[in-house]
C-alpha cells in the first residue's frame, strides 16, 4: 500500500550534561558531553573547532541552519581537565547533524564530525556520533547517511566500527578534488515496531 510520511515525531527533551570518566594509560580526563543549547557560547566554539580541522569552509548560515533546526542532534564535548570556560572546561569535539524526509524515509545525516588533534583516538569521535544516532533514532528516523573523504582513513575505520557501510563512491566531490564515500546506517526497528507504520498516514485516507 502506497504510504506518505506523516508529520516527524515529537522532538525529544534535551538530555542533562552527561559526566564521563576516561582513563588510559597516560591520559585521565573528565568529559562532559552536552546538546547545543547556547548561540553565544557555542556556536563559536563549534565554528573554531571545525574551522581549524577540516578541509571544506562553511558560512555562519550553514551552521545556523543545522544548529537552529536541529539543536538536539548537535553534540558537543568539553574537557574539564584542561583550560575552563563556565566550570564546563574546553569544548574538544563536536558533531552536528539533521534529520528530515527523504522519499518517504527518515533519513539523518551527519554533516560535520570534529574532535581536537590533542584528544584523538581516545574514542570522544565514536561517543560523540553514538549519541547522536540515539537520538535520530529516539526521533524515528530510519536510516542515516554522510560523506567521508575516500583517504580518511580515521574517519571511515570510525563510521564502519558503528556499523555505517560505504554505499556510493561520489567522484571528485570536494574542493580539493577528493572523492567521498557515501556513508550508511540503517536503524534496527524499535521493539518489532516498524515506525513506518508508527509516523505515516495511508495515502487512501488522506
Ligand atoms: C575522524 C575523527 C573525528 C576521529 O575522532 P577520534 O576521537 O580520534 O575517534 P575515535 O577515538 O572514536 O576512533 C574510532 C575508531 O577509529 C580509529 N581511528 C581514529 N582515528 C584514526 C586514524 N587517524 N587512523 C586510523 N584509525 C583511526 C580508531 O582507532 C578507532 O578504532 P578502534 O577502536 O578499532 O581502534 C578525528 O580524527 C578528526 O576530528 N579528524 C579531523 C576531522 C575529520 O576528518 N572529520 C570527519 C569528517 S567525515
Amino acid at each position: 500500500m502506497p504510504v506518505k510520511p506523516g508529520p516527524p515525531p515529537p522532538i525529544p527533551p534535551l538530555r542533562p550534561p552527561e559526566t564521563v570518566r576516561i582513563s588510559s594509560a597516560n591520559v585521565h580526563k573528565t568529559l562532559t558531553f552536552t546538546q547545543y543549547t547556547d548561540e553565544d557560547k557555542q556556536l563559536p566554539e563549534i565554528s573554531t573547532l571545525i574551522k581549524q580541522q577540516l578541509s571544506e569552509p562553511y558560512s555562519i548560515f550553514t551552521y545556523r541552519y543545522f544548529l537552529n533546526q536541529w539543536p538536539q542532534l548537535t553534540f558537543l564535548v568539553y574537557s574539564s581537565g584542561d583550560e575552563d570556560y563556565d566550570g564546563m572546561g574546553k569544548c574538544i569535539g563536536t558533531v552536528v547533524c539533521k534529520l528530515d524526509d527523504h522519499r518517504g524515509s527518515f533519513r539523518g545525516y551527519v554533516a560535520m564530525l570534529v574532535v581536537a588533534p590533542e584528544a584523538r583516538k581516545l574514542g570522544l569521535g565514536s561517543m560523540l556520533v553514538e549519541r547522536a544516532l540515539e537520538v535520530m533514532h529516539e526521533m524515528g528516523a530510519d536510516e542515516c547517511v554522510l560523506e567521508a573523504e575516500s583517504t580518511n582513513i580515521g574517519a571511515l575505520k570510525l563510521y564502519e566500527n558503528l556499523g555505517f557501510i560505504r554505499d556510493k563512491r561520489l567522484r571528485r566531490y570536494y574542493l580539493s578534488g577528493t572523492d567521498a564515500f557515501r556513508l550508511k546506517l540503517c536503524f534496527p526497528l524499535v521493539d518489532g515496531e516498524d515506525p513506518r507504520t508508527k509516523n505515516r498516514v495511508d495515502e487512501e485516507f488522506i
